[in-house]
């Protein structure tokens, strides 16, 4: 073994973040977890994940599981992509696969929702594949202790850093190597700002710590600016029943549930007043083809969510309206989304993303 890996594991040993799915990383647990992790901190992974595994404890019963299960269980985590290609990998490798989830990184890239980064992580922590797990981690500590300083996004960075750390992979701890680099750069070798070289177990072997220039990589270049959507939220409701809709199977948080909501206008900044005026305009358009009545209206406060390519920019309204039965036939959200009435002691039973967490009863 290369003595730089020997001492990355041994500062691992001491140094390793003791998490949940490292205590018991049979293949469904890895495989969850990675999943998960994919675009979500560690700290907000731990409590989702063990929520996920008690209710759906092994790859037969994801399987088995309904669509409103399993949304319910990511409700809050985001990317929701990620469960439905989870749950749809699941169904084959009951069918095609016997029930047993493949063990090469290979043939878990098959697999929906497994790329390259997630089928080396979970072939090397839950199979003993010695297979490198490059991600944005890797590759900034890469970057940082050879000094690449090209931009990190192009592949042949990914292919550098897959080829640099074979070099020095383990055979016997392919998942330990993987995860110990992992955590190298999520706890000492971090981004945004000051490293925490005096930690690094690599620190005399940095090319970047050497030249003192470690906030100098890695390079990425800056991302193209999100598209900015004004909306303005509508909360209906009557006695205890109130108004949701269903929002279509693709797209943006495809298949969850939200309050009825009207684009206002996108990529054109609106002033304060402008979005008054255009969300007073949406509302009564709302209101005529919706053929809803109100008893009282008030405004609610402004709020903003920021997903990966658009950022929404909210304000809304709460509506009493005298009945929902004009809705219960076959009105549409201002978008054109299915409404359904449901009621206060169900609302539990919807995954409403957290997009709409400033108008959540
Ligand atoms: N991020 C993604 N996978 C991880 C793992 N197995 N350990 C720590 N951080 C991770």
């Amino acid at each position: 073994m290369k003595n730089d890996t020997k001492r990355l594991l041994e500062w691992y040993d001491a140094e390793r973040r003791i998490l949940p799915w490292r205590e018991d990383p049979t293949p469904y647990h890895v495989w969850v977890s990675e999943i998960m992790l994919q675009q979500t901190r560690v700290e907000a992974v731990k409590e989702y994940y063990a929520r996920f595994l008690e209710k759906l404890p092994d790859v037969a019963a994801l399987a088995a599981a309904e669509e409103d299960t399993y949304l319910k269980l990511w409700e809050g985590l985001g990317y929701y992509s990620r469960v439905r290609n989870l749950h749809k990998a699941a169904v084959t490798v009951m069918e095609e696969y016997g029930g047993v989830i493949p063990g090469t990184a290979k043939e878990l890239r098959k697999l929906s929702g497994i790329g390259e980064y997630t089928a080396a992580a979970i072939a090397s922590i839950a199979f003993g594949e010695p297979v490198s797990s490059v991600d944005g981690n890797l590759l900034r500590v890469y970057a940082r202790r050879e000094l690449y300083r090209e931009s990190i996004k192009e592949p042949v960075a990914k292919k550098l850093a897959y080829d640099y750390y074979m070099e020095r992979m383990p055979e016997d701890r392919p998942g330990d190597y993987n995860q110990a680099l992992m955590d190298l750069g999520a706890t000492v070798c971090l981004p945004n700002g000051e490293p925490e070289c005096f930690r690094c177990p690599w620190a005399d072997l940095c090319e970047a710590h050497k030249q003192g220039v470690e906030t100098e990589v890695p390079v990425v270049p800056t991302k193209k600016a999100r598209r900015v959507e004004y909306r303005t939220v509508f909360r209906v409701h009557c006695g205890e029943d109130l108004l949701l809709a269903r929002r279509p199977d693709t797209g943006l948080l495809a298949g969850l549930y939200e309050f009825p909501n009207a684009l206002l206008t996108e990529n054109s900044k609106l002033s304060k007043k402008e979005q008054t005026e255009r969300s007073a305009a949406a509302l009564e358009t709302f209101l005529k083809t919706s053929g809803l009545t109100p008893l009282s209206t008030f405004p609610l406060p402004t709020a903003k969510h920021i997903f990966s390519h658009v950022e929404w920019r909210m304000t809304g309204f709460d509506l009493e309206v005298e009945s929902l039965n004009p809705v219960r036939e076959q009105a549409l959200s201002p978008e054109g989304h299915e409404l359904l009435v449901t009621s206060l002691s169900d609302l539990d039973r919807y995954s409403i993303p957290n997009a709409f967490d400033a108008y959540k009863y």
